[in-house]
């Protein structure tokens, strides 16, 4: 297989996960997961293209000392690092900066997502060899509504929307051209930046044990799945 770009952005504040008062004082990637932090567990789950990938991950400027210690510290896999940017897609395409120019895919995959599978590495990488792009997907189990003004909502077809996932893969041309021409730098993912340049993109399936930890109450369920992981 041709090398792999692998990029983490893990540059984010969490405002999710703080308190009301204000910004937490750890960043939800490097909280402890069962005794590792978020970070270590995401860019561990590519041990299964190690052989031929190479990762760069986006960090706060302010913490990349931080995360020099805390990587020696739980030996976490090898990879390269670099300051992020203000917002995702800033973080996202300084990385894309970073990697060696002869990377045939590349896959970002969030910090944020500890728990994705090889499985669903390979199935995305699988899928972005056949179709140029794959972002995983999960349906919804909640029923959605559309809410306007005040007061105003009405019930949507849960059927016809998915929830998106990472690792999103897609052939490098495709990503640095997104990257290189979109217009505005608040995008929600990668495939919302390659879709603004003309792009289409392919689904793949994607997996619920891979949620965005956003909220405390995450935490808790991360460590329980873990745990289960563990104990089998
Ligand atoms: N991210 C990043 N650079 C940013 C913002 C986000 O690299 N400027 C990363 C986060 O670290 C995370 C991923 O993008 O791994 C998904 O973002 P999200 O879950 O929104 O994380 P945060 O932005 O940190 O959280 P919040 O939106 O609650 O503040
Ligand atoms: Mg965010």
């Amino acid at each position: 297989m041709k090398k792999i770009g692998i990029i983490i952005p893990a540059a984010g504040v969490g405002m999710r996960m703080s308190a009301p008062q204000g910004v937490a004082p750890t960043p939800k990637q490097f909280m402890l997961l069962a005794g590792r932090p978020v970070l270590a567990h995401a860019i561990e789950a590519f041990r299964c293209v190690a052989k031929f990938s190479q990762i760069v991950v986006a960090l706060p400027a302010d913490r990349i000392e931080e995360w020099e210690r805390l990587r020696e510290e739980h030996r976490v896999p090898r990879h390269t690092v670099c300051a992020g940017g203000a917002t995702r897609f800033l973080s996202v395409r300084g990385a894309i900066a970073s990697l060696d120019a002869g990377c045939e895919y590349i896959a970002v995959h969030d910090a944020a997502r500890p728990l994705v599978s090889g499985e669903l590495i390979l199935r995305a990488i699988e899928t972005a060899r056949a179709h140029g792009s794959a972002i995983p997907v999960v349906p919804l189990t909640d029923s959605v509504r559309r809410v306007r003004d005040e007061g105003v909502s009405w019930a949507e077809d849960r059927e016809a929307l998915r929830a998106v996932q990472t690792p999103q893969v897609f052939r490098a041309d495709i990503l640095r051209t997104g990257y290189d021409h979109a217009v505005g730098t608040d995008f929600a993912d990668d495939a919302a930046v390659v879709e603004s340049v003309g792009y289409t993109v392919a689904l793949c399936e994607g997996e619920r044990r891979n949620f965005k930890i956003t909220t405390p109450e995450d935490m808790v369920m991360a460590e329980a799945l873990l745990a289960r992981r563990e104990a089998r």
